[in-house]
C-alpha cells in the first residue's frame, strides 16, 4: 500500500549537513498497523512529513497505492493529502474558532462533501468517538482527550487509507492515554485503514502488528 524506498534527508546547520534519514527503506501493507520508535531526534517526524508530501526527500521515493508521491506537483499533492491521508498530531492542531462538529466537517467540505450529508457524516463520526452530545462545544473548552477524540474523528471522517500519527498521546497523561489510544487503533483496524503510529510508549508499540525503529538514518524491525 505504501513504499518508501531509498530516502534520503538531510538538513543544513551552518557548514556542516545534518542527515537525518540515509536510505530509509520500508513497505506497509493495506490495514496494517506499524509503530515507529526511535530516539528524540531519530528522524520520525521526519519520516512522517516524507510520506504526506508535506516536506520532500533529497533522494528516493515514497509511493503510495502505486502513485510516486514525491513526483507529485503542489496542488496535486494538497488533492493527493486531502483524499489519502489522515493526520492525528501530539498537540491536536484543531481550529479553535470552531465547535466540534465544525472541525470535523472541514475535512469532508475540503473533499467536496457539504450539507446536510456533511453534517450528518461528521455527527456521525464524533458519535463513535463518544462525543456525540459534545457536538457544538468550542474545542477548547474540551479536555485533552476528549480534544484528541475529535483529532481521531477528524482524521477518519473522509475514510482515507493512510493514517499518520505522530506521538498522539504525547500530550496526555497514562491514563488517558489509555482510553484514547483504543479508539485510534479500533476505528481504524474497522475501516482497514493503514496506520502508522510514531510513539515514546512501548506498551503502544506492542499493540501495534510490526514496529520499526529509526536508527542511524535507517529503518529497522524491532523486536517486540
Ligand atoms: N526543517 C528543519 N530544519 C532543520 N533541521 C531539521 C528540520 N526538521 C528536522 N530537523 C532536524 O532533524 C532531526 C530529526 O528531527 P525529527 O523532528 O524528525 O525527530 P523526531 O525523531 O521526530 O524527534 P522527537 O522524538 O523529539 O519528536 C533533528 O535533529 C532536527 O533538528
Ligand atoms: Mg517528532
Amino acid at each position: 500500500m505504501l513504499s518508501v524506498k531509498n530516502l534520503c534527508r538531510s538538513f543544513r546547520e551552518g557548514a556542516r549537513e545534518h542527515r537525518v534519514l540515509e536510505h530509509a527503506e520500508a513497505e506497509f501493507a493495506a490495514g496494517e498497523v506499524v509503530a515507529v520508535i526511535g530516539r528524540s531526534g531519530s528522524g520520525k517526524s521526519t519520516l512522517l512529513n516524507l510520506i504526506s508530501g508535506i516536506d520532500r526527500p533529497d533522494s528516493g521515493t515514497v509511493s503510495v497505492d502505486g502513485l510516486d508521491v514525491t513526483a507529485l506537483t503542489e496542488p496535486h499533492l494538497t488533492l493527493f493529502r486531502r483524499r489519502h491521508i489522515g493526520f492525528v498530531y501530539q498537540f491536536f492542531n484543531l481550529v479553535p474558532t470552531l465547535d466540534v462538529e465544525e472541525n470535523v466537517r472541514l475535512v469532508l467540505e475540503l473533499n467536496g462533501v457539504r450539507g446536510a450529508e456533511a453534517r450528518e457524516r461528521s455527527s456521525a463520526m464524533l458519535q463513535e468517538v463518544g462525543l456525540g452530545d459534545r457536538l457544538h462545544s468550542l474545542v477548547d473548552t474540551l479536555s485533552g482527550g476528549e480534544q484528541q477524540r475529535v483529532a481521531i474523528a477528524r482524521a477518519l471522517v473522509h475514510r482515507p487509507p493512510l493514517l499518520l500519527a505522530d506521538e498522539p498521546t504525547g500530550n496526555l497523561d497514562e491514563e488517558t492515554a489509555r482510553q484514547v489510544l483504543p479508539v485510534l487503533l479500533s476505528l481504524t483496524r474497522q475501516r482497514g485503514a493503514t496506520l502508522i503510529i510514531v510513539t515514546h510508549d512501548t506498551a503502544l508499540a506492542r499493540t501495534a502488528d510490526r514496529t520499526l525503529e529509526l536508527r542511524d538514518g535507517r529503518l529497522q524491525e524491532a523486536l517486540p
